[in-house]
């Protein structure tokens, strides 16, 4: 016969000496074994749990001991085979062994957790001698930096700045400008049509039609902004920019026309860039002429960019059509006037030597950044 050990260390010294006195006297029964099978089972679990290097040992531990296919649960499975006076007996046996199971995996589930909290510190620990990240700066877009530098020359020839809105009227964008219902730039193949009367302004044209309704002559404008066409490749954008510019007074000639766009060019480019004036057609100016600088890549040789004439043409100019006069009710007898346009983009490109249009809109920060 064997001495029952005492097992639980949590039970009083009275209790514990009741609970093997009665186990003592049931010792024929099975109950020697199932007490023995218990302690077998401590032994076992607090030697793996010694043994365990992180909080997956410890779980581990836990489903092999305390969980459903658990050793102490087969245990406790097993009372059903024990007398009705056994059962209590081996059933608070394991009621103490899973407490105290319970507690010593807690702990050592603490002990790793706050362990691994620690090393997980030391290792991020910072080094406050590296060097910080630079932001990077940003810098002002091309088309910005255009647009100011022709703004700034125009401003310096007495030219004020005016805006317009870029969701248009018909009338605005095409009527009063002396564009007529057939004329193409009117089909839906060029314009963006929000309703039949409301287009996407397809040049900033529309702008001097309505500073001339606003205000009479003498009048000296430029209007910077964005247009809309239906139109995409690699030196077309369906958004794009455009500076316009309108000069109305009394005896205002061609003359004049050709005296401030040169200079402007002049600034714009060199002074030693030569312009030609082309004749042409605009339904709002009569005369129309495009204007065409020497080639700024190969000073007028011949090349590629401007297929071997050594021109390139850069803006379309005239003198405002009366018919264009009378729709803002300004005397055709008394004044006369010369407008301008141009894409900002195209400048822009023949500036700095830029072959693809779409390059302005990638938002490359390698290529924005060399301007
Ligand atoms: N509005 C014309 C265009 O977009 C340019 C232009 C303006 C031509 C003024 C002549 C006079 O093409």
């Amino acid at each position: 016969m064997r001495t029952p050990r005492t097992i639980i260390t949590c039970l009083s010294e009275e209790s514990r000496e009741e609970r093997d006195k009665a186990i003592v006297k049931n010792e024929k029964t099975g109950i020697l074994v199932m007490k023995e099978a218990i302690e077998k089972i401590r032994v076992e679990a607090l030697r793996e749990l010694s043994e365990a290097k992180d909080e997956r040992h410890v779980e581990d531990v836990r489903i092999r001991y305390l969980g459903k296919k658990g050793r102490l649960t087969a245990v406790l499975k097993n009372l059903k085979e024990l007398s009705p006076e056994e059962r209590p007996l081996v059933g608070q046996l394991s009621n103490e062994l899973k407490k105290e199971l319970e507690l010593r995996l807690s702990d050592a589930l603490r002990r790793f957790l706050q362990k691994s909290r620690r090393d997980k510190l030391s290792e991020e620990r910072i080094d406050v001698t590296l060097p910080g990240r630079c932001l990077s700066l940003g810098s002002k877009h091309p088309i910005s930096q255009v647009t100011e530098r022709i703004v700034e020359i125009f401003s310096a020839l007495g030219f004020s700045v005016a805006e317009g809105p870029e969701i248009e009227l018909d009338y605005y964008n095409f009527e009063a400008l002396n564009i007529p219902k057939h004329h193409p730039a009117r089909d839906m193949h060029d314009t963006f049509y929000i309703t039949d009367e409301v287009v996407l302004r397809t040049h900033t044209s529309p702008v001097q039609v309505r500073v001339m309704e606003k205000h009479s002559p003498p009048v000296r404008i430029i209007c910077p902004g964005k247009v809309y066409r239906r139109d995409s490749d690699i030196s077309h954008t369906p958004m794009f920019h455009q500076v316009e510019g309108l000069l109305v007074d009394e005896g205002i000639s061609f003359g004049d026309l050709k005296g401030v766009l040169t200079v402007f060019i002049h600034q714009m480019f060199s002074p030693d860039t030569a312009v030609r004036f082309r004749p042409s057609f605009f339904p709002f100016t009569e005369p129309s002429a495009e204007v065409d600088i020497q080639c700024v890549m190969c000073r007028g040789n011949g090349c590629r960019v401007c297929s071997n004439t050594g021109w390139l043409e850069i803006l379309g100019s005239g003198m405002v059509n009366p018919a264009v006069f009378r729709m803002v009710g300004y005397d055709t007898e008394r004044v006369t006037g010369f407008a301008f346009g141009m894409g900002i983009e195209r400048i822009a490109m023949l500036k700095y030597g830029i072959d693809d249009i779409r390059l302005f809109y990638e938002n490359d920060a390698r290529f924005l950044h060399q301007f």
